[in-house]
């Protein structure tokens, strides 16, 4: 992964969000994750004659800076108990590789990021070139888990190599702990999340790879680029 300098990244953050426009569905619920670049893109939405009918946010600080842009926002239970759908789903990642699969979590959203991709249609991945790595790995792997299991799960990550590291600035939106994991052998990802996400106490980990993204949307300094997921997957 290669490191930009703050100024060019947060001008292909902009970039990468204004691309993202072009894949609303007109008069559709949006579902949008969290971070640095989907708060680019919120504000974006904001600038829209007619932005999306509501928004369903995977983070409290998304919806709050949703609504204080004017957006509204709505649960995803409400919208999904209504029977309507919610076609796509916009978010950044930690880092991306060529098919598409993710490490998502250095917000701490991971869990209700994952829950709102599951309830949408389409993933567009948003993000600057840095982001864009061979192998997944080198940015530590996220895992949210009930504080009860903490050091259960810290064992369990150790027996396969990775070394956890409790994540310090309080509780996610849903009242756990973050462990961040180094060393961990991520060439199978599926496997990896698949594996972790079973034992107890682990709510999420912050591999996007047996559900990746469907659409990557990657601004470099020469343009921006959307590259689509082959089905590879798995
Ligand atoms: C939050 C996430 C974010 O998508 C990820 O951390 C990227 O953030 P940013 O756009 O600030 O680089 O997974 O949990």
């Amino acid at each position: 992964m290669c490191k930009l300098p703050a100024m060019q990244s947060s001008e292909l953050k902009r970039a990468a969000a204004r691309a993202a426009l072009d894949e609303l569905v007109v008069g559709a619920v949006l579902g949008v994750g969290s971070g640095s670049t989907v708060d680019v893109f919120v504000d974006q939405l904001a600038t829209l004659a007619s932005p999306p009918a509501a928004l369903v946010c995977a983070s409290e600080r998304t919806a709050a800076r949703a609504r204080s842009q004017g957006l509204r926002v709505r649960e995803l239970n409400e919208v999904l108990a209504g029977g309507e759908s919610i076609p796509i789903y916009v978010d950044g990642a930690d880092e991306i590789d060529s098919q598409l699969r993710m490490i998502k979590g250095g917000g701490a959203a991971l869990t209700r990021e994952k829950i709102v991709a599951a309830a949408s249609g389409h993933f567009v991945c948003i993000a600057d070139v840095s982001k864009c790595v061979e192998r997944l790995g080198a940015f530590p792997l996220p895992i949210e888990v009930v504080p009860m299991a903490r050091e259960l799960v810290a064992r369990r990550v150790r027996a396969l190599g990775g070394e956890p590291r409790l994540r310090d600035g309080g509780l996610t939106d849903n009242g756990n702990e973050i462990l961040d994991v180094r060393g961990l052998d991520l060439s199978r990802p599926e496997q990896v999340e698949a594996h972790i996400e079973q034992w107890p106490g682990v709510v999420a980990a912050g591999l996007f790879a047996v559900h990746g993204a469907d659409t990557a949307i990657i601004a470099a300094p020469d343009g921006v680029e959307r590259r689509k997921a082959t089905g590879a997957r798995g």
